[in-house]
């Protein structure tokens, strides 16, 4: 192995609460070492602009380490791109980030990524060669061979206490609430989310629901309370798709996943049906004790395993243990998705949360 004395981090893909607090431990460990660190600004192609490179001081790096979101700035995956379902790798790209490698004599690198960066990585790391670490990071859950990624607690958190916002107003008033979760194509989120809130249905892409069935789920809950406020709330997974029938239906033109479910309900004849969409808030979460302790013993582990030699993989967090995953695994996996067959689908589905169709 070569030794090591110079090492870039950046984050990649989109940012999350627990980014600030991985920096921090990276640069104190590697400072500790006599490692030089350098960051790059706003993702790996950053590097091509010489502006975007900088060597990083205990300053900058401390003054950010209780806060959500990366100082270094992020953005989408650029070194990969799919169009029309095949994946198209910028070749002239990585050309120029192998030769600003040479340039800065980096040894090596280490990231924040969700799956998509874990791949552009694998085509990065076989043309120049470079070692790096990826560290997963996502509030989506959907990155495959690890069941910790950053940003998740923090997220799901933060949805928690948004939908116990919603139940107080709608307790006031007496009316049914959908709120959407992100999560893009997965229900991650909004089932870890909605279960640990009780929410009275949780509506992911991955289960088939029927209407009716949902209506009466409502009507069943509001019948329980006393007042007649029950305050249903429905969470609802940003990744719910209209009924084939309504797709193209200008009706339900520019309609998000909870927008869509509450018109839906109106529709079947309920009344005061509100959605709430937290959006990008959810992103920018204040970090829980999770994700703070999560980024720590990633930090320890992709030092420790990228010192002893180890690289090119993604470090994967199951129960206590860490372990490592090669970029060309993950490349090769499909986006995790909620299995009919997860605990916590079935936890949910034995507390009467309405979640559809999970034969
Ligand atoms: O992948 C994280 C995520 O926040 C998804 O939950 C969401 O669908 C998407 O990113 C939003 O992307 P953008 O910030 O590009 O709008």
């Amino acid at each position: 192995m070569r030794s090591i004395k110079r090492i870039f981090i950046f984050s990649s893909g989109g940012d999350c609460p627990g980014l600030n607090q991985v920096l921090f431990h990276l640069y104190k460990m590697f400072v500790q070492r006599k490692i030089e660190v350098y960051v790059i600004y706003n993702g790996l192609a950053g590097i091509i602009d010489p502006k975007n490179v900088k060597k990083l001081t205990y300053d900058e790096v401390h003054s950010h380490f209780g806060k959500s979101g990366t100082f270094l700035g992020s953005v989408r995956d650029t070194v990969t791109s799919k169009k029309d379902g095949e994946l198209f790798v910028d070749h002239p790209l990585i050309v120029q980030i192998d030769s600003a490698f040479h340039r800065y004599k980096f040894d090596a690198g280490l990231f924040t990524g969700g799956n998509g960066s874990m791949a552009s990585m694998y085509h990065v790391s076989k043309y120049t060669g470079m070692p790096m670490i990826g560290i997963p990071k996502t509030i989506d859950g959907d990155v495959p061979f690890t069941n910790f990624s950053l940003g998740f607690s923090s997220a799901s958190e933060y949805l928690i206490q948004e939908i116990n916002r919603l139940r107080s107003t709608s307790h006031s008033h007496g009316t049914i609430h959908c709120i959407q979760a992100m999560g893009r194509d997965a229900g991650h989120l909004a089932l870890h989310a909605g279960f640990s809130a009780a929410a009275t249905a949780v509506l992911i892409p991955e289960i088939s629901f029927d209407y009716q069935e949902l209506k009466d789920c409502l009507l069943a809950r509001i019948s329980m309370s006393e007042s007649g406020r029950a305050c249903p709330i429905l969470v609802v997974s940003e990744g719910v798709q209209k009924l084939p029938e309504d797709v193209d239906n200008p009706k339900y033109a520019n309609m998000g996943a909870a927008r869509y479910v509450s018109v839906k309900l109106t529709e079947l004849g309920l009344s005061h049906v509100k959605y709430s969409v937290p959006g990008h808030s959810q992103r920018g979460a204040e970090p829980t004790y999770y994700d703070y302790k999560r980024a720590a013993i990633f930090a320890v582990e992709a030092v420790k395993r990228l010192l002893s030699g180890e690289t090119n993989v993604m470090l994967s967090y199951e129960g206590d243990h860490v372990s490592s995953v090669p970029f060309e695994d993950i490349m090769q996996a499909d986006t995790k998705m909620v299995s009919k067959r997860s605990t916590l689908l079935k936890y949910a589905i034995d507390s009467g949360i309405y979640i559809g169709d999970v034969s």
